[in-house]
This record gives structure tokens, C-alpha cells and sequence, in this order.
């Protein structure tokens, strides 16, 4: 298991060193390592088990230090990150040579966001190079919102994990590419509404089936081991099953005992269920239900994104 503190000079250190440090995000837990240090970059992808085809993200303590990774960054761009940076808003941007080709997969763009973390901002602040961070979970498992989600799964490959809390968005970052017109490649918790005012009406590219421009697109992705059944109340109630655990947005089902319901807002706050949406997945992943029965909730604002994973957990 790996050791869990507040230590940034302790995580500083280490990454200088070329090791790997799991950071706090406001999103998900991140799994942190030199992002200009290709063998550094390599132990990324050997800790997660992750194809040498999906491309990281590269973390960034503001505009400034994006600067130094990418060609230009056009007018929209600085707009928008003066509104959102920090924040779960990820920019597909062309990169300069100085960003090895492993962090990108052979693409010539680069991912870059600047997180809002003040442990991880600290972190960025006093370091040379910016971060290549995936989130800290085997490829293909849902991503971890607390420090011992990363220890339960990853504690043997990581040397520290940053403790920064329960993360407050509890989905990953909203991507949005450039090329022809502003496009969104992965729903997250920056809301198209949100986006919108400022880029127009946005073009929403997910699933692409071929060469997809984020494989974090691809359809089964973010998901447990359990068989997930999605859909309306309605729809879930039609079924009957014993061994069933739930995941509702505001109600439980009727007839499921209770300690197999996880509630995502009692409230129905979209921005709460959101945060606990991948902790409930886990939870329930280690019950001994056969199935997870889960609502869908509302298309709008985060609601969006959160079908999204469920869709892709579900898949
Ligand atoms: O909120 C987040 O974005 C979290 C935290 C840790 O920052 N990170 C995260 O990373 O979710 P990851 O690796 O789990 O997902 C990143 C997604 C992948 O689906 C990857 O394919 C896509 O971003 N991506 C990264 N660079 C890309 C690029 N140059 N072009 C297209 N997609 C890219
Ligand atoms: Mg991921």
C-alpha cells in the first residue's frame, strides 16, 4: 500500500526523481508523473495497464506554462480559460516537440488543464515541468475520487498518494478540441451550458467508433465489474430481481432493501450526485448484488455527463 499524506515536498520530490505521485484534482484523482520525462511517462502507462494509444492529459499550473506547450493559443482558447482555469475544462491544442509523442500518442495535439486543487496547484507551482495525469485507476475501471479508492487498486505501483480529500466534481474534465468548429470529445464537469455563451452552439463528437479522437470515448469505458441495468424508474421497476443493489437519483426503488440503494442527491442536486456518482458505483461493485439497477437522471447541466458514464459503465 502506498502512504497517504498532505506532503507536497515529499510528492515534489519524488517526481523530480522521475517516480510516480497520485495528485488530488477537483475532478478525479489524477496518477502524476514528469510530463517532458518520457520513462517517466512510460511507468504511467505500465501502472495502469493502459494502451500506448490513449493519449494523457498534461497539467498545468496556468496559461503561462501552456504556453510553453503548444504552438499558439487561438483567442477562444485564452477567453476560455481565463473564465474556467482552473477548472474541468481540457483543451486539445498542436504541440510544440518539447511534448513527447508517448503523452500524445503519436497525435499532434496535446490535452492541457489546469486543475483547481490547491494542493495540486501548489504542487504544479513549484515544479519545473507540468504533469501528465490519467486518472488513477486501472484503464477501463471507473475513476477514483478519494485517495483510498487509488490505494485500494493501484497502492502497489504508486509510491505516494496526495491527500486532497473527496474530490468535488467526482466526474472527469469536459474536452474540447479546436480543428474545424469548438467540439466536445468527452462530456464532463464543465456543463455545455456553461461552454456555450462564450464558443456558440458546440458540436458534440462522442463514440466515434474508428481512431477516436479521445478513447476515453470508447463505449464500454468507467465501468465495474458488475452487470449494470440502465434506465427510467419506470423501466427499472418492470424488473424484478433478488440479488439487485441501486443507484437512484433523488428516490429509493421500492422492494430492494436499503443497504443495497445508494441515493445520489436526496435533494436532486445534479452537482451532488455527480460527486458521489463513482464512489456509489464502487460501493456497490463490492457488494454481492448480481446486478446494479441505474437511474438515469435528467439530460441537462451535469446530468448530461453523468448519463454519459453511466451509459459507458453500463455498456
Ligand atoms: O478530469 C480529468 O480530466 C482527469 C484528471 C486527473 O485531470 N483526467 C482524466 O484523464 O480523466 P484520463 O486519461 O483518464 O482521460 C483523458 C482522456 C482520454 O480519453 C484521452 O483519450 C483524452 O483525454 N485525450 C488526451 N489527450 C488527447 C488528445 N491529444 N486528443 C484527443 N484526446 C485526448
Ligand atoms: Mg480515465
Amino acid at each position: 500500500m502506498a502512504d497517504i499524506g498532505k506532503d507536497i515536498t515529499r510528492a515534489q520530490q519524488l517526481l523530480l526523481d522521475g517516480h510516480l505521485v497520485a495528485i488530488p484534482t477537483e475532478t478525479v484523482y489524477g496518477l502524476a508523473a514528469n510530463a517532458l520525462n518520457e520513462k517517466a511517462v512510460l511507468e504511467i502507462f505500465k501502472a495502469k495497464n493502459r494502451p500506448h494509444f490513449d493519449p494523457l492529459i498534461v497539467h498545468v499550473s496556468g496559461l503561462a506554462q501552456a504556453e510553453t506547450l503548444v504552438e499558439s493559443i487561438p483567442d477562444i482558447v485564452k477567453t476560455l480559460t481565463q473564465k474556467f482555469w482552473p477548472g474541468p475544462l481540457t483543451v486539445l491544442l498542436p504541440k510544440k516537440e518539447i511534448v513527447p509523442d508517448l503523452v500524445t500518442s503519436g497525435l499532434n495535439t496535446v490535452g492541457l488543464r489546469c486543475p483547481d486543487h490547491t494542493l495540486t496547484l501548489e504542487l504544479l507551482k513549484n515544479l519545473p515541468f507540468p504533469l501528465a495525469a490519467p486518472s488513477a485507476n486501472p484503464f477501463g475501471y471507473v475513476s477514483p475520487t478519494t485517495p483510498q479508492h487509488v490505494n485500494e487498486q493501484l497502492g502497489d505501483k504508486v509510491s505516494y498518494i496526495l491527500d486532497g480529500g473527496e474530490c468535488r466534481v467526482g466526474i472527469e474534465s469536459t474536452i474540447l478540441g479546436f480543428e474545424n468548429t469548438p467540439t466536445v470529445y468527452r462530456l464532463g464537469g464543465l456543463t455545455l451550458e456553461a461552454l456555450e455563451p462564450i464558443t456558440g452552439l458546440l458540436h458534440v463528437q462522442l463514440n466515434s467508433s474508428s481512431n477516436p479522437h479521445a478513447p476515453g470515448q470508447l463505449q464500454s469505458h468507467y465501468a465495474p465489474r458488475k452487470k449494470i441495468l440502465l434506465g427510467t424508474r419506470e423501466q427499472l421497476l418492470a424488473h424484478s430481481y433478488l440479488k439487485a443493489g441501486t443507484i437512484v437519483f433523488q428516490n429509493q426503488l421500492p422492494g430492494i432493501s436499503d443497504v443495497k440503494q445508494v441515493i445520489l442527491s436526496p435533494s436532486g442536486n445534479l452537482e451532488e450526485a455527480a460527486q458521489h456518482l463513482f464512489a456509489a458505483l464502487r460501493q456497490l461493485d463490492k457488494t454481492d448484488v448480481e446486478i446494479i439497477l441505474a437511474e438515469l437522471v435528467p439530460e441537462t447541466g451535469l446530468g448530461r455527463a453523468i448519463n454519459d458514464r453511466l451509459r459507458r459503465a453500463a455498456h
